[in-house]
């Protein structure tokens, strides 16, 4: 989907957002933005919450959303960045789901997110009612056809078959440790078993290491159980990324944030650029894999990395230059079958590092530069 349909469907969602806080906080009708004393309210709830789902992780398993001023900010800053994140992924789909169940909906960005890509039949199902309370009431304010469920992640999902069934930021709040993984993999089985021939469970992650990791590890479960991977990855065998523990593996996609999602991201003191997320579609149980393209696949793993080195390096001799896929995995070739060039290659590069990179190199540059005269 075209980037500036989100940023277009955002810029209608923005003043509905804040017309429903203004009434979930009792406050009377005002602008379609934040004044005075109302941002600094939901900076703080910002706060909390930034901090307690992604860095000390204390509010992950707790009935956050239940507290009034906390799902106000989550209304008001994370809902259109998973809504966002969601009409991306939804817009990945084979087909166009009709009937969907939004697991974990909160107020709901990922079910609305559904509606507004086509379909038709939306339950937004979730354990807090004041945040389903919210979903209604957006619901109405935007005059879409939304229903509602209770649903506790370890009870039974709400009956019914569906074209699509979503998890946005959910599955990584469903227990801890080692066996959360099979536990995940488990309710994303019963999530499958309810999804029609041809659709889709469809997983949003935050993008932080930890999450993105137990979610390669669920993914890793549901391969070996016999699930095909619609998105982001055809590749079949056990994730390589998980090799190393300090690796991850999340998705990037441009947007263009609400003025409002900026003015809030400064008040809390954080950054909102790209949209950052982990995701993994799922095909139902016995559905085949696609087949990727013929010919050579590449995954691109990074944007090209744009800096200036700080001394000469040679080519051949610091490193094996190369313009595309192709050569890149020819250079590979030629260091694996070159012992004596890696060997020199390596010997280059740590006189490279002793000279240019290592941490005495750094600051002895940075204070020669600073103490350069004529510098004050
Ligand atoms: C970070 S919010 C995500 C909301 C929304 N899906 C999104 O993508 O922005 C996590 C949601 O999961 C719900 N949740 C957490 N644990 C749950 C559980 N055990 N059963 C049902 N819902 C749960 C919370 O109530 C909350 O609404």
């Amino acid at each position: 989907m075209a980037t500036l349909d989100v940023d277009r469907a955002l810029a209608r969602w923005m003043p509905r957002l804040v017309a429903v806080w203004r009434r979930h906080r009792r406050l009377p009708e005002g602008p379609p933005t934040l004044v005075g004393r109302e941002l600094k309210e939901v900076g703080q709830g910002i706060r909390t919450l930034s901090a307690g789902l992604t860095r000390d992780r204390a509010l992950v398993g707790g009935r956050y959303l239940d507290d009034a001023k906390l799902l106000g900010a989550y209304l008001l800053f994370y809902w259109p960045v998973s809504y966002a994140q969601a009409r991306a992924v939804l817009g990945e789909l084979p087909r166009r789901p009709r009937s969907v169940l939004d697991l974990g909906s909160g107020p709901g960005p990922v079910a609305f997110a559904a509606l507004d890509a086509g379909a038709s039949e939306v339950t937004a199902a979730d354990r807090s009612t004041p945040a389903l309370t919210l979903a209604r009431a957006l619901a109405a304010e935007a005059e879409e056809p939304l229903a509602t469920r209770a649903w506790t992640g370890g009870g039974a999902l709400p009956e019914g078959q569906h074209d699509v069934i979503t998890l946005g930021h959910v599955l990584n709040e469903l227990g801890r440790g080692t066996a959360a993984i099979s536990e995940r993999a488990a309710l994303l089985e019963r999530a499958a078993a309810q999804v029609r021939p041809g659709g889709s469970v469809v997983v949003l992650e935050p993008a932080l290491r930890d999450t993105s990791r137990e979610l390669l590890q669920v993914r890793d479960l549901m391969v070996q159980r016999g699930f095909a991977v619609r998105a982001p990855c055809l590749w079949r065998g056990a994730c390589p990324a998980l090799v190393k523990p300090s690796d991850w593996c999340h998705a990037e996609r441009s947007w263009s944030p609400p003025p409002l999602l900026d003015a809030l991201a400064r008040e809390a003191g954080l950054h909102k650029e790209a949209l950052k997320m982990s995701y993994l579609v799922l095909a139902p149980r016995g559905e085949a894999w696609v087949d990727p393209p013929a010919g050579r696949l590449f995954r691109i793993v990074s944007e090209p990395l744009e800096f200036e080195a700080p001394g000469p390096m040679a080519p051949g001799e610091n490193y094996l230059p190369f313009a595309t896929p192709d050569e890149c995995v020819d250079a590979v070739a030629r260091l694996f079958a070159d012992r004596d060039l890696r060997s020199r290659m390596m010997a280059r590069n740590r006189e490279y590092y002793l000279e240019h990179g290592s941490p005495d190199a750094i600051v002895a540059r940075v204070l020669h530069a600073a103490l350069a005269p004529g510098r004050f």
